[in-house]
């Protein structure tokens, strides 16, 4: 791999202990991965951000990182933490638990990294550009800058975004390179406009592809409906990048003439949904995989207006603090029926304490949660969902 000085001199030492780590690492990932050599990148996005995850181990690594030094060279942000920082005790988290979580996000914070810990920084903190190289971890937003901004980054592990992060720079392979952007498979979808039934179709594609890069005909998503596909192409495959005809930024730069076709359609959807139900009855809901928007809050607002909460299912509502400062009428709406919660999400959260049936509209948790937090799952419409607590 072809290093310039300067990156040698970081490697050899010169920069610190945590400038050394990073580089011996993102060199490490260019070696096995074929790089020729590094790239400059404008924004990286960690994951690895909650204690549920990473751990004493993690933990350790941070301050060990802190101690040499290491300071993040371009603007980062830090993905969903295990709790809301203010709000912990309504999850149901220890205090032990709490202080750990909390000593995390002051470590990042002292690398220089943006802790509003949220998946989905493109809304606001971190807004990539087309053609920007960036280090992004959190499969559903790096798909997203991928596919829906044009942006370039590798499926990145939460250590490999933040040693890209301390060095402003990635190793140049994969999806930094255009060749490597091509669709392998054309998708025709044939679905109804809701935000569930594009979580279905991210969800059968994923399935259906792999890791491939799937490029879309029959579907218009916006903001909302190429989050909830991102994150389900990522989770029920390995999807970290798609094209959707009229839509993305890089659609026309490939020639898709002899790609494989398959067809999604209302039995496609039925068989992904099917898979992801394992259970009638639930203790929690959560919603907000990725972080809810803006307009999905408004619309669960209205959903839930002038109804009264019954029974003892609890429900949750995950968001960044950025947006949940900014809905302040809807917030009050919602709250009537259970905490809107900040930063946090049912996933990174260790739920497994308190629940053992939980409920979500978002196919990319519907796959996560049986693994990462021993759940049964209904995965169904916010709609029918919310019918559960009116
Ligand atoms: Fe975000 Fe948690 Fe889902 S990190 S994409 S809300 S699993």
């Amino acid at each position: 791999m072809d290093l310039t000085r300067e990156e040698q001199a970081i490697l050899d030492g010169e920069s610190g202990e945590g400038a050394q780590k990073a580089m011996e690492l993102v060199v490490a990932l260019g070696k096995i991965y074929g790089a020729e050599g590094l790239v400059d990148i404008t924004s990286a996005h960690l994951s690895g951000a909650s204690y549920k995850t990473i751990g004493d181990g993690g933990l350790l690594y941070l301050e060990d990182m802190v101690k040499g030094g290491a300071k993040v060279k371009v603007p980062s942000t830090l993905n969903p933490i295990g709790m809301d920082r203010t709000r912990w005790a309504e999850m149901h988290i220890t205090e032990e638990f709490a202080k750990k979580q909390l000593r995390i996000v002051e470590l990042y914070g002292s690398m220089g990294i943006k802790t509003t810990c949220s998946c989905t920084p493109y809304t606001g903190a971190n807004v990539p550009k087309l053609g920007d190289h960036v280090a992004w971890a959190e499969s559903s937003a790096l798909s997203f800058v991928n596919s829906m901004i044009g942006a370039r980054t590798n499926r990145e592990g939460g250590p490999g975004a933040l040693a890209a992060a301390i060095l402003g720079k990635t190793a140049n392979y994969g999806l930094h390179l255009k060749e490597n952007r091509k669709p392998t498979m054309v998708i025709d979808a044939e679905i109804g406009d809701s935000l569930f039934e594009h979580s279905l179709l991210g969800q059968a594609v994923g399935m259906a592809i792999g890791n491939g890069i799937p490029y879309y005909r029959g579907i218009r998503p916006g903001l909302e409906e190429g989050k909830t596909m991102a994150a389900a192409m990522a989770a029920a495959g390995a999807v970290a990048m798609f094209h959707v005809e009229g839509v993305t930024p890089e659609y026309k730069d490939f020639d898709i003439s002899g790609l494989e076709t398959i067809h999604i359609g209302k039995k496609e959807l039925e068989d992904a949904h099917e898979k992801l139900n394992t259970v009638d009855d639930v203790q929690l809901i959560s919603l907000g995989c990725p972080h809810l928007t803006e307009k999905e809050i408004h619309e669960v607002a209205m959903l839930l207006k002038g109804k009264k909460k019954r029974g003892d299912t609890e429900i949750w509502f995950c968001t960044s603090e950025a947006i949940r400062s900014k809905c302040a009428d809807d917030v009050r709406i919602l709250e009537e029926f259970g905490p809107v919660l900040a930063d946090t999400c049912m996933v990174v959260a260790p739920i497994e304490g308190s629940f053992s049936r939980t409920a979500t509209n978002s196919c990319k948790a519907g796959n996560y949660l049986p693994t990462l937090c021993s759940q049964k799952v209904m995965c169904k419409d916010i709609a029918e969902l919310l019918k559960v607590v009116y």
